[in-house]
């Protein structure tokens, strides 16, 4: 780590705080390939969660790059994504199964059938079958060795949206179907490029799957997320604000930011 990042404690969880946004993908993508050496040093096989959206690009062209240069294998990682929009196809160019395949999986050596995404084209009726059995995958390959997160302008982790249930709930909600919340589909047209195209639903992992994750990295990035940030690990846990549950478990969690993401956490 170079002295240009800081690193402190808040509410339990450490939190490094990168001078740009290229750092900060830097120092995430170090994480997990540590957590890739470590895990098959220990267990023969790591198991991620992974993120999508505009801020782990660059993590994953890092991860990428590792790959090329002859470092990085992902011939024994399994990843399982946080979500998925629905119903869509995995072959257009929107999903997340597309957004996967274009920044990780056609870039390294991960078998085709080791990289889980949840399935935008399962039958209505069958998606609690597909979401539990999500779940029951994961257990079954012994849980995530690390979850990659990045967090919604209104504090979502996957799309485990603001809500009025309590505490314990959020945290017990298992893999399955929600509706996006409106802050979600404001920021959604930046993809989709027009508010009447967004999809309304998705598939998202259950926050329990994600605060069970033996180690979460959470990035974040730029301006826009100063103020969540903030609140998510300086306020109460709400689940008004999903991302502050993480302070639930902190000491496995690490907050990667640069500093205009910082910029509201105060010293
Ligand atoms: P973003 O999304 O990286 O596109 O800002 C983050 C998120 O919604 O989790």
């Amino acid at each position: 780590m170079s002295s240009a990042e800081r690193t402190v404690q808040i509410s339990g969880s450490t939190v490094i705080v990168c001078p740009n946004a290229e750092a900060a993908s830097r120092v995430a993508a170090e994480s997990i390939a540590a957590t890739i050496d470590s895990a098959l040093k220990s267990r023969g096989k790591a198991i991620l969660g992974l993120a999508t959206g505009a801020t782990p690009e660059v993590v994953y062209a890092n991860l990428a790059a590792r790959h090329r240069a002859g470092g990085l294998s992902f011939q024994k990682v399994v990843t399982y994504n946080l979500d998925e929009y629905y119903p869509i196809q995995p072959i257009d160019p929107l999903s997340y199964r597309s957004y996967m395949h274009r920044h990780l999986f056609s870039r390294v050596d991960l078998p085709a059938n080791q990289a889980h995404v949840l399935d935008g084209t399962v039958p209505e009726a069958f998606v609690r079958e597909h979401t539990a059995e999500f779940d029951r995958w994961i257990e079954a390959d012994g849980g995530l060795d690390l979850q990659l997160l990045g967090i919604g302008r209104n504090g979502h982790i996957g799309f485990n949206e603001p809500a009025e249930w309590s505490v314990a709930e959020a945290a017990a909600a298992p893999t399955r179907l929600v509706e996006l919340h409106p802050v979600t589909r404001a920021d959604a047209v930046r993809e989709f490029g027009d508010a009447a195209k967004v999809i309304p639903r998705a598939l998202t992992m259950g926050v329990k799957q994600i605060l069970s994750a033996r180690a979460i990295v959470m990035l974040a990035t730029g301006p826009r997320k100063a103020s969540i940030v903030a609140q998510a690990l300086r306020g109460p846990v709400t689940t008004a604000v999903p991302a502050s549950l993480l302070q639930t478990v902190a000491d496995r969690v690490v907050w990667i930011l640069d500093e205009p993401a910082a910029a509201e956490l105060g010293s």
